[in-house]
């Protein structure tokens, strides 16, 4: 259903909630995936995901201004409508969900969800209040959106973990699925913001994904993993990036690595003037080498 056509256009939250609890109603399995648009083909790899174990899938974008700080850029953050429409035409989406601002946050609005936990370090750190807007506007789309499944990157691993929590945390009956990241050929992560980066900065963004290269193998090779963070970083300052931050933690808990438990490696920086983000799993190893 949607394919042929082009997935139904919805506005108001109260409308996109009455379509999803009928299908449901009717026994129809809906999946469902934030987005801020500037579609790209990690976004295409969620909704085919969300295609392939649901009935109906639906699409939101909505750029939110609340998970920005006031010197970041969300008035030039890519706002590309016609082109995210002609992305998901070839998808297998019913309902398109673009709400406004004011359907969202509507006038007189003033509750937030502040997060500690997963939400303290790293972007929360280094982008204050980011993981509360994050918890508040997906919160709010759950809301209007009462999917069975939603769907995230593994990309912003962070985000997911932050997700998980709150819905946990409030009881929000939906199941959260975490697709893997998608990247160029070169390895770049596909992100809506490396329309940013300048021919020679987008060159220059590979040393993340080479950074990552060089966690696995160490982390491989058993080194702790403090000498794992040096020589993440030592590659990305080597490239010219302004490193926020090169970590090797728990993967569920972001804290320090637990023996024979999965880890994480993350890595943040500034590309010229556009910040990166990107991070690889690390299977579970014995600490005898630590
Ligand atoms: O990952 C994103 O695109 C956004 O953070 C999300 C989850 C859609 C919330 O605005």
């Amino acid at each position: 259903m949607g394919a042929a056509c082009g997935p139904e256009m919805i506005v108001d939250p109260d409308a996109v909630r009455a379509a999803v609890l009928a299908a449901r109603d009717q026994g129809r399995r809906v999946g469902f995936v934030p987005t801020m648009g500037a579609l790209h083909a990690g976004h295409v790899s969620l909704v085919d995901r969300a295609a392939a174990e649901c009935d109906d899938v639906v699409v939101s974008i909505f750029v939110n201004p609340t998970q920005f700080a006031p010197q970041e850029d969300f008035t030039r953050y890519p706002r590309t409508p016609d082109a995210d429409r002609t992305a998901l035409a070839g998808c297998r989406v019913r309902w398109l969900f673009a709400p406004r601002a004011d359907d969202i946050y509507p006038p007189g609005w003033c509750t937030r969800i502040s997060m500690d936990g997963p939400a303290s370090r790293f972007e929360g750190e280094h982008r204050p209040g980011h993981f509360s807007g994050v918890a508040t506007v997906v919160c709010r789309l759950f809301m209007a959106v009462p999917a069975d499944r939603a769907y995230f990157g593994a990309k912003d691993w962070q985000q997911t973990l932050v997700v998980r929590r709150m819905i946990r945390d409030l009881g929000v009956p939906i199941g959260i699925v975490v697709c893997p990241t998608v990247r160029e050929p070169d390895g770049l992560a596909m992100s809506s913001r490396n329309v940013y980066l300048a021919p020679a900065d987008r060159r220059r963004a590979t040393a993340l994904w080479e950074a990552l290269g060089i966690a696995a193998r160490s982390w491989d090779a058993g080194h702790v993993p403090g000498a794992i963070e040096r020589s993440m970083r030592g590659h990305l300052e080597s490239r010219g990036i302004a490193v926020d931050y090169a970590a090797i933690v728990d993967a569920e808990s972001l804290g320090p690595v637990e023996p024979a438990a999965p880890a994480v490696a993350l890595v943040a920086g500034r590309v010229g003037g556009t910040r990166l983000i990107d991070n690889l799993q690390l299977p579970a190893r014995s600490m005898r080498n630590e």
